[in-house]
């Protein structure tokens, strides 16, 4: 039988931020539905608490999981997040990227979903910022496969829902760091380096380390999922801290948070890395209220702990 509360659909919430943002939703009392393919997913983190269905988006029937589920609210997580896996194998990367958020949005549609979050990349989409930070109006120029995707599923998902009553929200993250986190993200460093340094083993940098990234803590865009259902923010809308850091002040956060003054071994530069990249979140804090953000040698010895924990555990 149908359960008489809406449920809030979170696909991929089996993943590093998707299992965040469904203990959240839980946390706030709503019903929650997860529907991931374990494909990177960890059943581990799945709260006893959701209904978890196992299921790859590119070929599950949505529609009729939405209706059994009673599903007004998709939050949707699940994706390749590879960025070399998606130069190495593009067509992969957009049959999950791009026809598997298609077939969410199509769904929503035909059983009449209220909204649609979408967990898009403000790292990936906008290239090297032209000016200091990228706002939202900032040209995209997406530089791999996973960007284009990323940017087609955002374009496919306001395309499809115009004119309908789906609202449709894009939150364009930046390189999310946090407990859960492993090594493949847009901030993947920050895992592997801590994995490293609390097994006293020695880390790469790639490079010169000034190329740069803005990194948020994964509560932080939990909050922002959060916010934006429950004041119904629609369109699009940067989350990240809105601070540069580069690679070599990045690495001696980390190790401080890990309690060691290792210092790290220099390797060649990765041919076709992105250089520079910074939000500007302005829009963040007008519209989801995202203020206080957490700073980042906080954010890092709270994934710290977490490493330390999951070491001892194992
Ligand atoms: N981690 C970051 O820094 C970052 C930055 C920008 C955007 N994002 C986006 O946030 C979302 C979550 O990323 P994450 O870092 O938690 O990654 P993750 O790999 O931990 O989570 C993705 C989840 O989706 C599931 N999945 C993959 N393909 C699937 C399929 N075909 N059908 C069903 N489930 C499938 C995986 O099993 C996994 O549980 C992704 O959409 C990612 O593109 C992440």
């Amino acid at each position: 039988m149908m359960p008489e509360a809406r449920s809030v659909l979170v696909t991929g919430g089996a993943g590093f931020i998707g299992s965040h943002v469904a203990d959240a939703f839980l946390a706030a009392g709503k019903r929650v539905v997860i529907l991931d393919d374990l494909s990177t997913g960890l059943a581990s983190r799945l709260s006893g608490r959701a209904r978890f269905v196992e299921g790859d988006i590119r070929e599950f029937d949505i529609a009729g999981l939405l209706r059994a589920e009673n599903v007004d609210t998709i939050v949707h997580h699940a994706a390749q997040i590879d960025v070399r896996k998606s130069v190495e194998d593009p067509v992969f990367d957009a049959e999950v990227n791009v026809l598997g958020t298609i077939r969410i949005a199509k769904a929503a549609l035909e059983v009449g979903v209220t909204q649609i979050v979408f967990a898009s990349s403000g790292g990936a989409i906008y290239g090297d910022p032209e000016g200091f930070a990228a706002d939202e109006s900032h040209a995209t120029n997406p530089v791999s496969p996973y960007g284009v995707a990323k940017l087609a599923g955002e374009k496919y998902l306001f395309g499809l829902a115009h004119g309908t009553p789906l609202l449709v929200t894009a939150l364009r993250y930046a390189n999310v760091y946090g407990p859960r986190q492993d090594g493949r993200g847009e901030a993947g460093v920050v895992g592997i380096w801590m994995k490293k340094l609390l097994a006293g083993e020695e880390c790469l940098i790639n490079g010169d380390g000034t190329q740069s990234r803005d990194f948020v803590f994964v509560g932080d865009v939990v909050r922002a999922n959060l916010a934006a259902v429950s004041r119904r923010v629609g369109g699009v809308v940067n989350i990240g801290n809105g601070v540069e850091t580069n690679v070599n002040r990045l690495y001696e956060l980390v190790a401080a948070a890990c309690g060691t003054p290792r210092p790290a071994v220099r390797g060649p530069a990765k041919p076709g890395e992105q250089k520079r990249s910074v939000l500007d979140v302005t829009k963040s804090r007008a519209v989801l209220g995202l203020t206080g953000l957490v700073a980042l040698p906080d954010g890092l010895s709270r994934t710290a702990a977490w490493f330390r924990e999951e070491s001892s555990r194992a």
